[in-house]
């Protein structure tokens, strides 16, 4: 990669799940405000670029990913002057900021929703969301992702498909109007100066004609399905990159796209599609050499500009995933990933949390959960407000700093997490933390200098070597320790050698 590279080629983004970063206004939940008090956090920690969750108004049935008006700001999180002061604030300090775009689906609490309801069937209302008329039974066989029927019905009869909660009806993209106000949308942040959209849900949007039903396997989220991936989506893409390059200054768009299929990620990066998306095989690969290996070569091997990620706002963090094939090993997994990961070449998107070495929280007690997805399964899954426990930041109880003394936050803070904020991590130099630090700060100091492929090298069974330029990383997942690989310096480590050997399940940066 070189200095010419687009910003988005190599950067690290950073994750905000607005609700849980910090909360200035004292209600308990994150806020705009609260971001741009840790900006200085920010730039230390050593990312690129801010990618922040839905802040919009929101009845918030889906923690703001049921979105009831995409050109404001949610009270709960502050006003548009807030994000106009966040946005020129980060810029200031050189930091790029991309916000989530929604088009799949809106709230039910949507301006447009709630004229759907109350005008007719067959109306033109009712026509920019899917209402289907089929008597008692819902039209088809679809599930909704969070459980349970994707149809409910209203009083007159008439069915609407929601392919997430009931409150998050799904637009008709058929309907002329609805593209029209989306590109509309992008527009008005981008007018704003916003450097690029997270797109949820990117592999939605159009349904197969007719609706067919489709058997269960082809409900989940996979390369082509009567729900997910229909040829159309890719049009609308191609109009948002338009967009998107009408604009100055190296404006982008990353996609949710979940995909059984490398190839298939490729297609919606096509060089008139989407700039990036998550690439989810990363986070999904058990802990081995060989399966680590595989998603590099798929990767890099088909997708022009690779992304990885370990965590996010919907799956289990890494730390305790990592650990359920092997209890304890959590932590030290985490760090070794993430010191690979950062080897990579193409940008790292981390989640807010994963430089303190959170776990998941697991005890969350039922009552005060909210996610729709434990909600309508009825408890049978956790869903995913474990991963989503405001920051600690300070102090050695709750709420940590994430809010004024003696605020609530509006999900509880374990009481093990004293000994993993931000202020306890800070300066101690074998903290989760510090090591995230000089490993950002290295990577930033090499990446000019790095080429954008990789060489592997051999290796044990158990260990994974590859070279990128002058940079070796060798990861450990076996139970033995290891030795290095020829080298002139240790760059880094995501845990000490011993006797010269690289325990299991660390990492090590190497310059040869
Ligand atoms: C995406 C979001 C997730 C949300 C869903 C519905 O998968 O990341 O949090 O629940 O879309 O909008």
């Amino acid at each position: 990669m070189t200095s010419t590279s687009p910003w988005w080629h190599d950067a690290v983004v950073y994750e905000i799940y607005v609700r849980s970063f910090a909360d200035a206004s004292g209600d308990g939940v994150g806020d705009l405000a609260g971001i741009r008090a840790r900006l200085d956090y920010l730039t230390g920690l050593g990312i690129d670029a801010i990618w922040l969750t839905p802040f919009y108004p929101s009845p918030m049935a889906d923690g703001g990913y049921d979105v009831a008006d995409h050109r404001d700001v949610d009270p709960l999180f502050g006003d548009l002057a807030d994000f106009d002061a966040l946005l020129a604030e980060a810029h200031a300090r050189g930091l790029r900021l991309i916000i989530d775009i929604v088009p799949n689906h809106s709230s039910s609490a949507h301006p447009w929703f709630r004229e759907a309801v109350a005008a007719a069937p067959g109306s033109t209302e009712r026509d920019r969301y899917i209402f289907v008329t089929s008597g008692d039974e819902p039209p088809n066989n679809w599930q909704s992702t969070f459980g349970g029927p994707a149809w409910t019905r209203l009083p007159d009869g008439q069915w609407y498909l929601h392919l997430f909660a009931p409150e998050q009806p799904d637009f008709n993209w058929r309907r002329p109007e609805v593209p029209a106000e989306f590109l509309d949308v992008l527009r008005f942040w981008l007018d704003r100066g916003v450097d690029g959209f997270r797109i949820d849900v990117a592999t939605g949007l159009f349904k197969e004609e007719g609706l067919p039903d489709a058997p269960p396997a082809d409900q989940a989220f996979k390369a082509e399905s009567p729900i997910w991936g229909r040829p159309e989506v890719h049009e609308v893409y191609r109009e948002w990159r338009v967009l998107l390059d009408s604009y100055p200054g190296e404006r982008m768009a990353v996609g949710e796209v979940w995909t059984d299929s490398v190839e298939d990620l490729a297609r919606y990066l096509r060089p008139d599609e989407l700039h990036q998306s998550f690439n989810f095989a990363w986070l999904e690969a058990p802990w081995s050499p060989a399966s680590f290996r595989k998603v590099i070569d798929d990767t890099l091997g088909t997708v022009p500009a690779p992304t990885w990620v370990l965590s996010n706002h919907d799956v289990v963090r890494h730390r305790t995933r990592y650990a359920e094939s092997q209890p304890g090993a959590g932590l030290a997994r985490a760090k070794a990933a993430m010191l690979t990961t950062l080897a990579l070449p193409g940008s790292a998107y981390l989640y807010q949390g994963d430089e303190l070495g959170l776990p998941e929280v697991k005890d969350i007690p039922q009552e005060l959960r909210q996610d729709p997805i434990f909600i309508r399964t009825k408890g049978e899954l956790a869903g995913r407000d474990g991963c989503r426990v405001p920051l600690p930041w300070s102090g050695t109880a709750e709420p940590y700093g994430f809010a004024g003394e003696g605020v609530l936050p509006w999900l509880p803070q374990p009481a093990e997490w004293a000994t993993l904020t931000v202020e306890r991590q800070t300066g101690d130099p074998g903290s989760t933390l510090e090591f995230h630090r000089t490993a950002l700060a290295l990577r930033r100091r090499l990446r000019d200098s790095l080429p954008a492929g990789i060489d592997w090298l051999d290796s044990p069974d158990d260990v994974l070597t590859f070279a990128r330029g002058s940079l070796i990383c060798v990861l450990n997942c076996g139970t033995e320790p290891t030795p290095l690989p020829p080298h002139q310096n240790v760059l880094i480590t995501s845990a000490p050698l011993t006797s010269a050997l690289l325990p299991p399940d660390t990492a090590a940066w190497l310059t040869h």
